[in-house]
């Protein structure tokens, strides 16, 4: 058996070596410390974070693999992140969770690590840990959750919750119906069964060759689920033996792949600040813009919420991701490895589609040119972004006043204000929302629409935003606008009555006011005296260091790899 990293805490013969063994035995067989590969499970299971819950389950079935194939493997609980509960925002916390993971993996007797997420940013969080510490990694994805249905309707949680919710702001549903529809809405372990950021982060996880090939998908009450999860054991101990490390297995084309993916499955426009900082981690040059030339040209082809009808069991039933992938072959990268050492497209031969209403083949798309655009403009020199996809169509090109709003707050207070200066055509823009801003970037992009305008049957309008929104959400939302209104970007003096056209066709997003009128313009409160800056603890941390999101809303100082190196020992 090959040295492996944890023989640097195990391996000798003298008082520490002897330390480490020895309060680690507790039930370990004898040979545990002769050199076979210590395989840690980041296991973000948390009952605080429901989507995850069942992750100790999963936990035990890598543990069987890791200790067939002649590994020692070891549940390491890592920082959780419950998307519908952590304040203000999980996005956060992301970066702290993905440093405290990558600190105790290169902290810890470990030679390799399988990734137990499933919640928006769990899986984000430890892919951006893992690469960072560059040991060879296994993601296992918890898998979405079963469907739920109220009153005969199959439920597609999040986005059903935005949609129920402004039936009653509209007055079609009662108040009693609601709330009545709560208890259906999350029928069982998983994570949100919508094409939400779990579920395309899951995706992701497999185009960038993270996951065993198949498994991304896989319901969180599957019994298929247990078995990826052995079969990960299995697999994690091969990468160590063989030292397949993200750095050897995950390439610019492996981006490349998970762009055409995204695009292909309508996936979550989070995704883009989550793949940015993964390959910030992995000092691969991934800009804002490979998101629209590798993506725009690709068709989507799977017709779920929110963008369309079908949930992530139907994904599953009807060919699983694989089958969604070989539709779109040509545009893979052929050479982009997965954990297995094969390439991706090696696995897509077998894949088939059984339904072709919840995933389209490539001849009848349901959008030819799906994707994400880039947009830029005096509104967002550093970039903006729009997924046309979830967008009503003619609004794609729109020319409209502004009707501003400094924080989430002042929305609140005044979105349903009947005196509100708004109509149809107006744009809303809502700002201080960005990473430094809120602080954390919250996913509150897609301000609703005024209820007086709802009463008139308007269900969408342009809307701008230096924050995110929601992957289960919908509608013209233009959102990551950068630089933010807290820096300076120029949405920090937009007023309210300012023309604001979006072209979308041309990729322009623009404050239509003369020069002059702008440089006599003050910053808005938004960038003077909004939320006191942190003075302590992480939000200092976070808001002195974190960059913009057309870089991944990184820390500066976690870009790239510290790598694996063991440290000195302290006994
Ligand atoms: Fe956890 Fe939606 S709240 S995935």
């Amino acid at each position: 058996m090959s040295e492996q990293r944890s023989s640097e805490w195990y391996g000798g013969t003298d008082r520490n070596s002897y330390i480490h063994r020895a309060w680690m035995r507790r039930g370990l067989p004898e040979n545990a410390f002769d050199g076979r590969p210590h395989i840690a499970i980041a296991n973000s299971a948390s009952d605080l974070t429901p989507c995850n819950a069942h992750l100790n389950e999963v936990m035990e079935s890598v543990k069987a693999g890791v200790y067939e194939a002649g590994g020692i493997p070891h549940n390491l609980p890592v920082v959780s992140l419950g998307e519908t509960q952590v304040r203000p925002t999980a996005m956060l916390w992301r970066n702290m969770a993905a440093m405290a993971t990558e600190e105790m993996l290169r902290a810890n007797p470990i030679d390799g690590v399988v990734l137990l997420g499933g919640c928006d940013k769990t899986i984000p969080s430890l892919l951006m840990a893992a690469a960072s510490v560059d040991l060879p990694t296994v993601v296992v994805p918890g898998g979405p959750m079963k469907t739920g249905t109220f009153q005969g309707v199959p439920l597609g949680c999040g986005t059903d919750v935005w949609r129920l919710s402004e039936e009653v702001r509209a007055g079609t549903l009662s108040e009693e119906q609601f709330l009545r529809s709560e208890s259906s809405m999350i029928s069982s372990k998983g994570h949100c069964n919508t094409m939400g950021t779990a579920s395309t982060m899951a995706l992701l996880a497999e185009a960038l060759g993270m996951t065993i090939p198949g498994s991304a998908g896989t319901p969180a009450v599957d019994a298929r689920l247990l078995e990826n999860s052995f079969e990960t054991g299995r697999i994690i101990v091969e990468l160590v033996n063989e030292s397949r490390r993200p750095s050897t297995l995950i390439t610019k084309g492996s981006f490349q792949n998970a762009i055409v993916a995204l695009a292909a499955v309508g996936g979550s426009t989070n995704a883009v600040v989550h793949l940015l900082a993964i390959a910030g981690r992995l000092g691969i040059d991934l800009v804002l813009d490979d998101f629209d030339e590798i993506g725009s040209g690709v068709p989507l082809l799977v017709n779920l919420q929110p963008a369309g009808r079908f949930l992530m069991d139907d994904l599953y039933r009807a060919g699983g991701f694989l089958s969604v992938l070989k539709e779109v072959k040509d545009l893979l990268d052929s050479t982009a490895l997965t954990v297995t050492g094969k390439p991706l497209v090696d696995y897509l031969e077998n894949a088939q589609i059984w339904d072709q209403e919840v995933i389209h083949v490539r001849e009848s798309p349901i959008i030819a040119d799906a994707g994400i655009a880039v947009l830029r403009g005096n509104l967002a020199l550093g970039g903006a972004i729009i997924k046309p996809a979830a967008a009503t169509p003619e609004l794609l090109y729109h020319r409209g006043r502004a009707v501003v709003f400094d924080s989430i707050e002042d929305m609140h207070a005044r979105i349903d204000d009947p005196d509100l200066d708004v109509d149809v055509d107006s744009v809303l823009v809502l700002r201080g929302c960005g990473p430094k801003g809120y602080p954390g970037m919250p996913e509150v992009a897609n301000l609703p629409i005024p209820s007086k305008l709802l009463e008139q049957g308007v269900r969408d309008m342009v809307r701008v935003c230096d924050g995110r929104m929601s992957g289960t959400a919908y509608g013209t939302v233009v959102l990551h606008v950068t630089p933010e209104a807290a820096v300076g970007g120029l949405l920090s003096i937009v007023e309210t009555g300012d023309w604001i056209i979006l072209d979308v066709a041309q990729r322009q997003l623009t404050l239509d006011v003369p020069e002059s009128d702008l440089v006599l313009r003050r910053p808005s409160r938004a960038t003077t005296d909004g939320f006191a800056t942190p003075t302590r603890g992480w939000e200092h941390l976070y808001v002195t260091h974190v960059m913009g999101a057309d870089t991944g809303a990184d820390l500066d100082f976690l870009r790239g790899s510290s790598g694996y190196a063991v440290t000195r020992e302290s006994h």
